[in-house]
């Protein structure tokens, strides 16, 4: 297989999709890796490294994606890179389809088979969204604290407290891998934690992580007083495929204090407050109603190193698997495929 790997050019992306040592393990398999020019630099690997593991560097992304069959990346095609696709081209990357009709429209149009990480499944986890859900959440507290601070525009509050203060209260929706994340980091703090979900198999795994954590199952009249009280607000819901459902209204937000912090870890899947929209590491926050939004949708972007090698350890099975002409024996990996020969192949996204 021709494996390529461009560079990531979503705003201040610095994943890659594979280190060195994951290229020299397909290389030793006898597959051929092409990786674009400084690709790596960000997460701290060098052209050199990824030659030495066996790759040739292209140094043009076109070069790149005319000599591969099978395009390696982190995030979803951004326009320009969609002109370099193919119908034979098969796409694996990050997608989030159900958020992105336009998207979705242009995949269709080139014909090629997409499979989303996202959608890749494993007894019933999802295996390569899971690493960076874990990454987005711990983030999701240590950038929500930063923004709460006054000079940020936040409302002057240390989550944990100090003798003789309040604690900060956080309110995390949804407590699968990314709300476990910030669940663990917001414990460790020492903040008061309340974290809704409906999977109850879940909450005794949460309700460890500190006595100042609990954890209930959804109710709209608790969430709104939740809400009301929160300090720092996450969302973390997940539907596999399908848009987040609004799980928080904007009057909800309304009530909140100036001064708070949402931020909205499932805004790639459209987001689970009303308010959300996806913002860039170049411009992350707005405030709306003097509620601060933080609405970025490459979270794990910011620790390129740590997300490289998470994201590259746990892609690596798949891409041997893609290789093998047989991929489709795969049950999980088949999940993945979102849209194919111009048709949506996912359930939950037609
Ligand atoms: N912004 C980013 O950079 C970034 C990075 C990584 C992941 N994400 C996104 O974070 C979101 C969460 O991902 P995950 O891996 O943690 O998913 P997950 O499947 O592990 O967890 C989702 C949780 O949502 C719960 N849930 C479903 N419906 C609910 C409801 N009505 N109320 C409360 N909880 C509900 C589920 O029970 C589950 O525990 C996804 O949208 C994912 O794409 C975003």
């Amino acid at each position: 297989m021709k494996i390529g790997i461009p560079r990531e050019i979503k705003t201040l992306e610095g994943r890659i999709a594979l280190t060195p040592a994951a290229v020299k393990e397909l290389v030793n398999q006898n597959q051929q890796v092409y990786v674009e020019q400084d690709a790596g630099v960000l997460s701290g690997y060098t052209d050199d490294e990824y030659i030495s593991a066996g790759a040739t560097v292209h140094q043009s992304a076109r070069a790149l994606y005319d000599a591969a069959e099978l395009i390696v990346k982190v995030k979803e095609p951004q326009s320009v890179e969609l002109g370099y696709l193919r119908q034979d081209h098969i796409l694996f990357s990050f997608l989030h389809l159900a958020a992105a009709p336009e998207l979705t429209k242009s995949l269709l149009e080139i014909g090629l088979t997409a499979i989303a990480f996202e959608t890749v499944t494993a007894d019933k986890h999802l295996p390569l969204l899971a690493p960076m859900s874990d990454i987005a959440g711990r983030i999701a507290v240590q950038v929500g604290s930063h923004l709460l601070h006054q000079p940020s525009g936040g409302r002057g509050i240390l989550l944990g407290g100090v003798a003789g203060s309040n604690k900060g209260n956080v309110v995390v929706l949804g407590g699968g891998t990314a709300g476990s994340g910030a669940t663990q980091v917001a414990a460790a703090l020492g903040a008061n934690v309340l974290v809704f979900d409906p999977n109850e198999a879940k909450h005794e795994k949460l309700k460890a992580m500190g006595p100042n954590v609990s954890v209930k199952k959804p109710d709209d009249s608790e969430i709104a007083e939740a809400v009301k009280k929160a300090d720092l607000l996450i969302g973390a819901v997940l539907i596999p495929g399908a848009i987040a459902p609004h799980l928080v209204s904007a009057e909800q937000v309304k009530s909140m204090k100036a001064g708070s912090v949402i931020i909205d870890i499932s805004v790639d899947q459209g987001g689970c407050i009303e308010t959300t929209r996806p913002t860039t590491y170049e411009n992350p926050t707005f405030v709306w109603e003097e509620v601060i939004h933080f609405g970025v949708t490459n979270m794990p972007g910011a620790v390129p190193r740590t997300s490289t090698q998470a994201l590259s350890a746990a892609l690596l099975p798949y891409v041997l698997e893609l290789c093998d002409e047989n991929w489709r024996s795969n049950a999980g990996l088949s999940m993945g495929v979102n849209v194919e020969n111009g048709a949506i192949i996912l359930p939950a996204l037609s």
